[in-house]
């Protein structure tokens, strides 16, 4: 099967996935989103790009909060969902949704984001080159300073390569706050995840391997 093929089938998934059940992540914002949402606020963040935003729960809760938010997914039929929501939703008018595929690329210029966030976005799905290039484009739509917060999954089923010092290998660019490792509950399910936070720009790659020591 051809690369564009196993891309489409990801994407079908999605799209079924939402067609039957439209809040399969559960209704309300993720504890996570509230966690980073403090962390923002004291960091005077403004425009946020939520990646993997689903059906766009955590999105609407960092609208809600007043932050700038440009949520975006390639499931069209979680947008759906989250434009429906938008159109009687107060906070809509701080979100845009994008229909995007972030493996192609982030339609935004150099340093147009205060903070880039995803939850339970990665790795499932993503080759090795696929999650190297979307972290590049995350450290470019940055700015300086700029914050990627992230909860990425961490067990058997994401097939482990997320772990610590992959991470670590993976942040070079970053200044690495914390990686935190727990178990969550999201809808139905619990995922063992790496939550981690980092800010663009400052650490050389010696200093984050000698923090994995
Ligand atoms: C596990 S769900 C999490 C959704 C959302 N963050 C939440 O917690 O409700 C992962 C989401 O990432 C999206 N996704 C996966 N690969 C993507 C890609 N290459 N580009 C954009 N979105 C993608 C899927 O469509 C799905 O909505």
């Amino acid at each position: 099967m051809i690369m564009h093929e196993i891309e489409d089938m990801e994407q079908n998934f999605w799209d079924e996935l939402y067609e039957i059940e439209p809040e399969h992540f559960g209704t309300g914002e993720s504890e996570f989103a509230i966690k980073c949402s403090k962390m923002m606020r004291d960091s005077g963040i403004n425009k946020v790009l939520e990646i993997g935003c689903g059906y766009g729960r955590d999105s609407l809760f960092f609208a809600s909060q007043g932050f700038k938010v440009v949520a975006m997914d390639y499931s069209t039929k979680a947008l759906d969902i989250l434009n429906e929501k938008l159109s009687v939703d107060s906070a809509s008018k701080k979100i845009e949704a994008i229909h995007c595929d972030i493996c192609k690329g982030i339609p935004f210029g150099d340093g147009y984001f205060d903070a880039v966030y995803s939850f339970l976005l990665f790795p499932v799905g993503f080759s090795n080159s696929q999650i190297e290039f979307v972290f590049s484009e995350i450290h470019r739509v940055l700015r300086n300073n700029g914050l990627f917060l992230s909860c990425v999954r961490n067990d058997v089923e994401a097939i482990s390569f997320f772990n610590k010092g992959y991470l670590y290998s993976r942040l070079a660019g970053f200044q690495v706050d914390s990686l935190i490792n727990r178990t969550i509950s999201v809808g139905k399910y619990q995922f063992n995840v790496i939550e981690f936070f980092a800010k663009k720009g400052g650490a050389k790659w010696e200093r984050l391997n000698n923090r994995l020591m």
